[in-house]
């Protein structure tokens, strides 16, 4: 056995890696299918051969924030804008519920285009029906966290895109990496479950940064963790920077698979946007969620954080019985279940 491998197994078996060891193997491309086929096994082993399904709407593409590579970012002016009123979620999320999904996420950009009280409604409005709600929508104060925790907010998503500092707040201008891991620490203070992920191909991202990015998410025991590649979008000062790689994306999540072995992990739409079938490559790599979009077509095509993201959402199917039959051909069933993380307690 060589010693990539021998990495691979020590991962698999004591859930801990060094900086040099995950540096060897994002630097290594022979090991790649050995790793993605053991983050599966410990998937399977853990977690079962279950997939959990989160019904996404997207509530604003309104954002303030100016992220270099996002389509959303406030100076897009070729990207018109919207907000879905409380009676659309409302009405998006009983569609949901109708059709068997057991979590919602409520995801928009930046902003406060909405009230803190218009969001607590929405969530008490939705959690009458016993179901579980995840927030994605950026970086709030303590106390408006709190709030919407009391109003009903299960888990909350807040990628740290990167954990080098400097990158950081060369990428996303105005914003600081310091405010961004505070919210980290107060979502999970408040005991949400708590997501991060990050950007996976930046310009000037070093091998050793995204390794470095595993250790931070294992060392603040996210809860989820959402990898993608980065897509270059049209109309932003990213343009002409190539994409990001999607091998060592699904490599970057494979491991954090065997180093947090009960985490919840999405297979992501940015995968499935640089080849037709990333996101089933993903959940035979390590993840075990699916996120189908639930937003309506028009909003959703104004949804572009990067460009073919709509095109992936109206390619996959909403119905469970339908993404049941895709995916039992693979080993893989839909949980009946929230999909907590798991809890080895
Ligand atoms: N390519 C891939 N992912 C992106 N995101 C933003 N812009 C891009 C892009 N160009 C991701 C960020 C953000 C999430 C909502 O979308 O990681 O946290
Ligand atoms: Fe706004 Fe999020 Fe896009 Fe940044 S990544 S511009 S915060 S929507």
């Amino acid at each position: 056995m060589n010693k990539l491998q021998k990495i691979v197994d020590k991962a698999y078996e004591t859930e801990q890696l060094s900086r040099e060891e995950i540096i060897l193997l994002l630097k290594d491309d022979s090991i790649n299918e050995y790793l993605y086929a053991k983050a599966h096994q410990k998937k399977q082993e853990l977690l079962c051969n279950e997939i959990h399904l989160r019904a996404l709407i997207e509530i604003s593409n309104i954002c303030l924030q100016n992220c270099l590579y996002c389509g959303l970012r406030r100076d897009n002016s070729l990207q018109e804008r919207y907000k879905l009123s409380k009676d659309e979620i409302l009405f998006l999320a009983s569609t949901a519920k109708q059709y068997g999904y057991k979590t919602i996420v409520l995801q928009g950009g930046e902003s406060n285009t909405y009230p803190i009280n218009d969001l607590c409604e929405v969530i008490q409005k939705i959690k009458k029906d016993d179901i579980a709600i995840t927030l994605s929508i950026g970086e709030k104060t303590y106390e408006e966290y709190k709030l919407l925790k009391e109003a009903g907010a299960d888990r909350f998503l807040l990628r740290i895109e990167t954990t080098d500092c400097t990158l950081y707040e060369q990428m996303d201008p105005g914003m600081s990496h310091e405010n961004r891991k505070r919210c980290l620490r107060d979502l999970k203070a408040l005991g949400y479950e708590t997501g991060s992920g990050s950007l996976v191909g930046l310009p000037g991202q070093t091998i050793e940064s995204i390794a470095d990015d595993i250790l931070f998410f294992k060392e603040i025991d996210a809860d989820m963790l959402g990898i993608g590649p980065f897509i270059a979008h049209q109309d932003t000062p990213l343009k002409d920077v190539p994409n990001g790689n999607l091998f060592l994306s699904l490599k970057v999540m494979a491991i954090i698979r065997l180093l947090m072995p009960d985490i919840n992990i999405p297979a992501t739409t940015a995968m499935e946007a640089l080849h037709p079938n990333g996101r089933m490559l993903a959940l035979t790599s390590g993840a075990n969620v699916l996120m189908p979009n639930f937003t309506d077509e028009i909003h959703r095509k104004m949804y572009e954080i990067y460009p073919g993201k709509a095109q992936v959402a109206e390619n996959n199917s909403l119905h469970i019985e339908q993404i049941n039959k895709k995916i039992k051909e693979y080993g893989l069933v839909v949980s009946k279940t929230a999909g907590y993380r798991w809890n080895r307690s």
